[in-house]
This record gives structure tokens, sequence and C-alpha cells, in this order.
């Protein structure tokens, strides 16, 4: 009689993707509510109720045994720049989740759901983007940014996979389950309206939810997508120090990426101030994005002139119209 020969009963299975389905095991459990909470809120400036309210939610739907439906499917919602984008990466990492996310700018034209969802047989293209990604990780976290501007017959592509639990991808004919995803979708429509009620209803989630649907609505939301939303986060305006506070992290996080640090107290309030200002003129228009690449224009050159410096540590200081960078000995 032969017997199989091992040295590790493990050499007959794929071990990497053993790990991979154990991992997708863990992250269905419940989760360290406080501590997400406490990371969000750390990274997330000016959304503290949002930051709270996520991690309670998901926390609740992870806990059911058996889903038909997603974990969740959440629209973050509110004015340019004000971190929904952010806030959904940092659920990603702190769930240890892969994000997928899927600009929906590009997916303003019908034809391109085949990009998302796969080409029909005979005709050029292969399998969607999400179908396989899904496919490959079904615990994804999928980011559907700027949702508000896609083509509304994709949108409505989206129903089987938040009402039924799963995508049929149309290439291969494979349903592939979203039960064990989350939806995270995000728009800035009906800005000041949901500003407003977020305001009012501040106590009455029943009566801003229902609120809130009616203003998506009246913004072109079609209202079998907004039925099928678990809940909608309100996203605020950011003001005062609070914008100091982005402006800040921003430059710091474009010193730090150079190999530079930046001195306690070492940018100067002109600085932050004007920077400030100028985002407050720019008004409803202006975004983070706006706001990086300002400061990258300003402060960069500076910086990777100074690359060889023997000091790493830099002040900012305010110098006419200009800011220059001062090495710190
Ligand atoms: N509340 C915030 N806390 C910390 N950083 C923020 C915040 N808002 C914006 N930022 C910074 O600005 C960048 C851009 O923000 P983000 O992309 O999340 O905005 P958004 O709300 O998605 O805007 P848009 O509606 O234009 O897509 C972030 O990567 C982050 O660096
Ligand atoms: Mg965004």
């Amino acid at each position: 009689m032969s017997a199989t020969k091992y040295n590790d009963p493990l050499d007959f299975v794929d071990v990497e993707a053993l790990q991979k389905l154990m991992q997708q095991d863990s992250s269905d459990q419940a989760i360290d509510v406080p501590g997400f909470t406490a990371y969000l809120r750390a990274s997330v400036i000016g959304q503290d109720r949002v930051c709270e309210d996520v991690p309670r939610q998901i926390n609740r739907r992870m806990a059911l045994e058996k889903r038909t439906k997603p974990v969740g499917v959440f629209l973050f919602a509110g004015p340019p720049g004000t971190g929904k984008t952010y806030l959904a990466k940092k659920m990603a990492d702190f769930l240890k989740r892969t994000l997928l996310h899927f600009d929906m700018t590009n997916f303003m034209q019908a034809h391109t759901a085949s990009m998302l969802f796969g080409s029909p047989q005979g005709y050029v293209g292969g399998p969607g983007k999400l179908t396989s990604d899904l496919d490959a990780t079904p615990n994804a976290l999928v980011l559907l940014d700027e949702i508000e501007k896609a083509d509304p017959d994709i949108l409505k592509r989206f129903l089987t996979a938040w009402n039924d639990g799963f995508v049929t991808d149309v290439r291969t004919g494979k349903q592939i389950s979203t039960t064990k995803a989350i939806f995270i979708l995000t728009s800035n429509a009906a800005t000041d309206q949901l500003d407003e009620l977020s305001e009012r209803y501040a106590e009455d989630p029943d009566n801003l939810r229902q609120s809130a649907v009616k203003a998506l609505q009246e913004a072109k939301f079609a209202p079998e997508v907004l039925s099928r939303i678990d809940r909608i986060f309100i996203f605020k305006r950011l003001t005062g120090l609070n914008i100091a506070k982005v402006v800040t992290l921003e430059i710091v996080a474009l010193v730090d990426s150079l190999g530079f640090s930046v001195a306690k107290g070492g940018i100067s309030p002109e600085i932050v101030h004007d920077i400030m200002k100028r985002q407050d003129k720019l008004g409803a228009t202006a975004s983070s994005r706006d706001l990086a690449r300002f400061i990258e224009e300003n402060i960069m050159d500076d910086l990777i002139a100074a690359k060889g410096a023997e000091h790493k540590q830099i002040r900012l200081v305010k110098q006419g119209d200009a800011i220059r960078v001062e090495l710190v000995p």
C-alpha cells in the first residue's frame, strides 16, 4: 500500500488562499466599536456625529448571522472636501477590507456599464471590473464616489446587488454574492438642504431620514435607489479651526512625504489664515483637492530644492505673497 508522502500536511492546500478565506471569516464578526470610533475621530476632522454612528451601524449589521443583502448600503452626503471619500478609505483601513473605489463620473454614459458588469459575449471587452473584483474579494468595501453623476440606468443595475445580494457578470453569467460587502455611496447633491435638515432633526433620526430622502429625490435621485439605502450620513461643512486643522494636516502630509518634518509651531499662522481665506473665497466650489494643489504649488519646489540638506526639520514662513521654507538647525 502506498502512502501519501509529506512533510507538512498543509503542503496539500493553497495556504495563501485558505488564509484569505479565514480572514474573511474574521471580518464577519463583531467589531471593536470604541476602537473604530476613536480611529475615525482621530483621522476625520469635524464629523464627530458620523464617526460615532458609522461603527455602531456596521457593528449591528455584521452581527447578523444570515444576511441576504450587503452588510450595509450607506450614503455619505455633504459638501465637497468635507472628508466623505477620506472617511470611506479610513473605514476600509480599520476593517482591513479591500477598497474597491469607483469614480462614478466615469460612468455617465449607459454603454460604460460593461466596464463594471462585463461585456456581452461576442463584444469587445471581458468580465466587469466590479464583478470580477467582488468575486476575488467578497468582503470588500465598495466605494461608489459621486454616485449622482452616474447614468441612471447604470445605478439601477446596482439594485440586485443591494436588494437580492448578488450581481451577475454579463460576460461569464456568474452570480457573485454581495452579502459580505459594504457599499458606500458619496454625493454632494442637495448639500444646503441636507445641512439645514441635519441641524433641524439632529435628535430625530426618523424625520431626518424622511426629509433627507425627499430632498435627494428633488435632486433627481431615483426613488428605487433611495429606498435601498440603509442609512444616510450627512457631512457638515467645515468651519473655523476645523478648516485650519485640515489645512495643517495637508501641509504636514506633503512635507512628510518629501522626507522632512515640520517643527513644532513651525507653520506660520498667517499662512494658514491666508489659505483659509482663499478657500472661503472659492466658496461652495472649493474642494480639498484645490487646497492640496495650492499647497503643493507653493511649497513643493522649495522642499525639493532642500532635499540634500543636512537638517530635515523645517518651518514655513510667509514672505510677501509667497511661502518660504526654512530649515531648522
Ligand atoms: N473632515 C476632514 N478631516 C480630515 N481631512 C480632511 C477632511 N476633509 C477633507 N480632508 C482632506 O482633504 C482631502 C479630500 O477630501 P475628500 O476627498 O474626502 O472630500 P470629499 O468630501 O470626498 O469631497 P468631494 O465631494 O469633492 O469628493 C482628504 O484626502 C483629506 O486629506
Ligand atoms: Mg469625494
